[in-house]
C-alpha cells in the first residue's frame, strides 16, 4: 500500500476504485458465503487504508465506497425487512491513544471538561440482531444487512432459547432489542467435529458457523445448532425507561434477556486502559468469542447530543485486539485414532506463541480439508485461535513452499492398529475398521465408559487405563467389574501376559498402595448399580451422546424394553421420539444387531445393575404417561418452553403424529400434522386447553 500523504488526485482515485471492489468481494465472501478469504487482520488493513484516503480526499468519497456500507446486500432467498432505525456499525480502533482521542473528541464536542463515564463492553464476535417487540410479544427479529434493510429471521431467532418472546407488563408497548448471536466455543467445536465425520461444512470460526445457522431457510437446522446471545443495545423504543446505558441493562435483564456481566463502567481513560488490558488476559478462558471492548458513552441524553456520522455514532468506538495469527511451520502430519475410529488428520506444528499461548498441534480436520487447503509437511502456515481450545491452520503461504513438499497422502490404514481403513459415501471421514480389537479404539471406549457423565469412576483416569490396557489389565469395560475379584489371583486367561505370569496386584504397581488400590475397588463398587441414562450413554453408541441417552431412558424406561426393540429393529417408536432422526435411529439399531456389542452388554449385565428410569416429574397430571405432539405456532410460549413443560407434567413429547399420539397442541396455523391427527383420531386441544391442562 502506498503512503497516503504522497497520492495525487489521480492515483487516489484508482486506488479507492480498487479498494471498493476488493471490499466488497471480502464482504461477499464474509457475509454471504460465509467463508472469509481474507485474513480479519488483512481486511481491516484495506478498510483502514481507504479510510485514510478519504480522510484526506474527501472530494473523492465513492457513492459504492466500502466506508457508506455496513456488511453485503440482502440475500434474496429471505425476505427483507426494512430496519425503522437502522442498525448502526462501529468506527475502530487499535491502540489506547486513539480510544484517548476518541474520549477527547467527545468532551469537544459537548464542550465539556468534566470526566465522562463510559460503558465497556466485549465485542462479541458474532453477527448482530434486532427482535422487536409489540404489546410485550416478540413480532419479528432480522439480521443487520446493510444497516438499512435485513434479513427476515423470525422463525430462526425464535429457535434461540436465550430470546424471550414475551416481555412483562412493565415493558414499552414498541421495543426493539438489538445485540449478537454467537455460537460458544465449545458448541462451534462440536459442530465442527460432527460435520468432519459425516461430511458436512467445516466453518473456519464460531463467527462463521453462528452466521451459517443462523441464516438458514429451514429454522430446525437452526434449532438444532446452539446459538446464544447476549443483548446490548436498542432501536425503536415507544417510551424509553433508562437515562443510562447502566439502566438499560438492568431493564434487559429484568426482561429475560441475557446480558454479559464483564460489562463495565469506566470512569476515565486509565479506568478504560486496565479493563482492556484485563479482558485480553481473560479472553482466552472465555467460553465464547470476543474481539475487542466497545465503549459507550453512558448517559443516554449525552448520545443523544452527539448523535451520529453517517453510518457509526459519536458516542461509541470498538477498540479491538491485536489479531491473534501468527506464522509457523508444520512439523509433520499425523492421524489420531478417536473411540468410534475416525480417522482425524493433526498437524504437529513448530511451536509458536499466539495471542499468548504456546500452539504445536492443530486438528486438520479431514482429508478433503487437507486436499482443498493443500496442506504438506514443511510447508508455512497461518495459525489462529478462533475457537480459542483447538487452534486452526487458516492457510499455507505458498511463496515460501519447500521445493520437495510432497502432497499429502492421507492413510488407507489405521495407523494403530493396521487394521484397513474404510471411507463410507457422503462421509468425510475415514474409519479405522478394527473396531475394539484396535487399541486406540478400545482405550477411547474405556476413557469414555468410565466418564463422568457415563460410570464415572474416579481412579480410572486416562493414564491408568492406558496403562492397564498396556498391561492386559483391562481391556472391555466388564473387566473393571472383575478388577478385585482378580487382584492378588491369576489372571483370566483372555488378559495378558503381565498378570498371567504373577498374578494381578494393582497394590504393587509404580504409584499404587494397598491404600489406592481398594479406593479404586471400592469406587468400582459403588457403580454396580447404575441409572438407565448413564448406562446407554456409556455404551458410546455412535452420536448418542448424554441428552439421547436421556431421552431413550424416558421413552423406554427400561433397558430391557430398549434392547428388545432395537434387536427386533422395531424403530416406530424410535423415530416419532423429537431430537431422534432417521440417522441416528439406524446407528442405534445399527448397534443393538451388532453381535459384539450384544455379547459386551450381556457380561456387563452379569456385573451391574441397571435401574429403571424415574422421571421427577410431576405425577397424576393429565399429561402424565402421554405422548404429546406440538404444531403450529404457540403464541404464549416457544415450542421449547412448552416441550420443556409438557415433559415436566410427565408426557413424552414425540416430533410427529402416528399411532402412538395421545395429544397434539395446535398452535396458529398449523399444517399437515393437525390433518393427521383428525385422521387418526388423535385428540386435539389449543394452546389455551394446553395451559390450563398444566396449571
Ligand atoms: S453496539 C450503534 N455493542 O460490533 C452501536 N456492538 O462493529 C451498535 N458488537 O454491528 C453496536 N459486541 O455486531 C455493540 N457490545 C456490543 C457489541 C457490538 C459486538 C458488534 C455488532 C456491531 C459491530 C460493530
Amino acid at each position: 500500500m502506498k503512503d497516503v500523504a504522497q497520492l495525487t488526485v489521480e492515483e487516489a482515485k484508482a486506488e479507492l476504485a480498487r479498494l471498493a471492489k476488493e471490499i466488497a468481494a471480502a464482504d461477499g465472501a464474509y457475509y454471504q458465503d460465509d467463508a472469509p478469504d481474507l485474513t480479519d487482520a488483512e481486511y481491516d488493513a484495506l478498510k483502514h487504508y481507504n479510510a485514510a484516503i478519504e480522510a484526506r480526499f474527501p472530494q473523492l468519497v465513492r457513492p459504492d465506497s466500502p466506508s457508506k456500507r455496513v456488511g453485503a446486500a440482502v440475500q434474496s432467498k429471505f425476505n427483507k425487512i426494512t430496519h425503522r432505525f437502522p442498525m448502526l456499525s462501529l468506527g475502530d480502533v487499535f491502540a489506547i491513544a486513539e480510544v484517548a482521542d476518541f474520549v477527547m473528541s467527545v468532551k469537544r464536542f459537548l464542550n465539556s471538561s468534566e470526566n465522562i463515564a463510559f460503558m465497556a463492553e466485549p465485542k462479541i464476535d458474532g453477527l448482530s440482531f434486532t427482535a422487536r417487540y409489540e404489546n410485550r410479544r416478540f413480532v419479528s427479529g432480522a439480521t443487520r444487512g446493510d444497516g438499512v434493510v435485513g434479513e427476515d429471521i423470525s422463525e430462526n431467532l425464535k429457535t434461540i432459547k436465550q430470546l424471550p418472546l414475551v416481555l412483562p407488563p412493565d415493558a414499552p408497548e414498541i421495543v426493539e432489542v438489538r445485540g449478537e448471536v454467537y455460537m460458544a466455543k465449545k458448541d462451534f467445536l462440536a459442530l465442527n467435529e460432527k460435520n468432519a465425520a459425516d461430511g458436512g461444512k467445516i466453518f473456519a470460526n464460531p463467527r462463521n458457523a453462528a452466521a451459517g445457522s443462523l441464516r438458514q431457510l429451514d429454522p430446525k437446522i437452526t434449532a438444532a445448532r446452539r446459538l446464544s446471545i447476549w443483548a446490548y443495545t436498542w432501536g425503536e423504543v415507544s417510551v424509553p425507561q433508562w437515562q443510562t446505558q447502566a439502566e438499560f441493562f438492568q431493564k434487559l435483564q429484568e426482561w429475560g434477556f441475557p446480558v454479559n456481566p464483564l460489562n463495565k463502567i469506566c470512569y476515565s481513560l486509565a479506568d478504560m486502559e486496565a479493563n482492556f488490558a484485563q479482558m485480553m488476559e481473560i479472553r482466552a478462558s472465555l467460553p465464547y468469542d470476543i474481539d475487542g471492548i466497545v465503549y459507550k458513552v453512558n448517559d443516554i441524553v449525552l448520545q443523544e447530543r452527539l448523535g451520529f456520522l453517517t453510518r457509526t455514532p459519536r458516542w461509541a468506538i470498538a477498540h479491538k485486539f491485536p489479531a491473534e495469527q501468527a506464522l509457523t511451520r508444520i512439523n509433520n502430519i499425523r492421524v489420531q485414532v478417536g473411540r468410534t475410529g475416525v480417522l482425524t488428520p493433526v498437524a504437529d506444528l513448530e511451536p509458536v506463541n499466539v495471542g499468548g499461548v504456546m500452539v504445536a498441534h492443530a486438528t486438520l480436520h479431514n482429508e478433503d480439508e487437507i486436499k482443498r487447503k493443500d496442506f504438506r509437511i514443511g510447508d508455512m502456515v497461518v495459525v489462529q485461535r478462533a475457537g480459542d481450545v483447538i487452534p486452526q491452520v487458516v492457510e499455507v503461504k505458498f511463496d515460501k513452499r519447500p521445493v520437495d513438499a510432497k502432497p499429502y497422502e492421507f492413510p488407507h490404514r489405521c495407523p494403530e492398529c493396521g487394521a484397513h481403513a474404510v471411507r463410507e459415501e457422503g462421509e468425510a471421514a475415514w474409519r479405522c475398521s478394527g473396531g475394539l480389537t484396535c487399541p486406540a479404539q478400545a482405550k477411547e471406549h474405556l476413557k469414555h465408559f468410565v466418564a463422568k457423565e457415563a460410570f464415572d469412576i474416579v481412579g480410572l483416569g486416562d493414564k491408568v487405563i492406558e496403562e492397564f490396557y498396556d498391561d492386559g489389565i483391562l481391556r472391555t469395560p466388564v473387566d473393571i467389574f472383575t478388577l478385585e475379584q482378580r487382584n492378588g489371583t491369576m489372571a483370566t486367561p483372555d488378559l495378558f501376559a503381565f498378570a498371567e505370569e504373577s498374578g494381578l496386584h494393582i497394590e504393587q504397581r509404580s504409584g499404587w498402595g494397598k491404600a489406592s488400590a481398594q479406593k479404586l475397588f471400592d469406587a468400582v463398587n459403588a457403580r454396580r448399580k447404575i441409572s438407565l441414562p448413564r448406562f446407554i450413554y456409556a455404551l458410546g453408541i455412535p452420536q448418542v451422546g448424554a441428552a439421547t441417552a436421556l431421552l431413550l431412558a424416558k421413552n423406554y424406561g427400561s433397558f430391557a424394553a430398549l434392547e428388545q426393540e432395537m434387536m427386533a429393529r422395531e424403530t416406530a417408536k424410535l423415530v416419532t421420539i423429537d431430537g431422534i432422526g432417521a440417522n441416528m435411529a439406524q446407528d442405534i439399531v445399527e448397534f443393538f444387531n451388532e453381535p459384539h456389542n450384544i455379547g459386551a452388554i450381556a457380561a456387563l449385565r452379569k456385573h451391574v445393575i441397571i435401574e429403571e428410569f424415574v422421571d421427577d416429574e410431576i405425577k397424576d397430571s393429565p399429561l402424565s404417561g402421554k405422548t404429546v405432539v406440538f404444531t403450529g405456532t404457540l403464541e404464549q410460549m416457544t415450542r421449547a418452553e412448552a416441550k420443556a413443560m409438557a415433559q415436566k407434567y410427565g408426557a413424552k413429547v414425540a416430533g410427529s403424529v402416528s399411532a402412538h399420539t395421545d395429544l397434539v397442541v395446535v398452535g396458529a396455523d398449523a399444517g399437515s400434522k393437525a390433518k393427521k391427527a383428525a385422521e387418526l383420531g388423535v385428540k386435539t386441544i389449543s394452546e389455551d386447553e394446553f395451559l390450563t391442562m398444566v396449571k
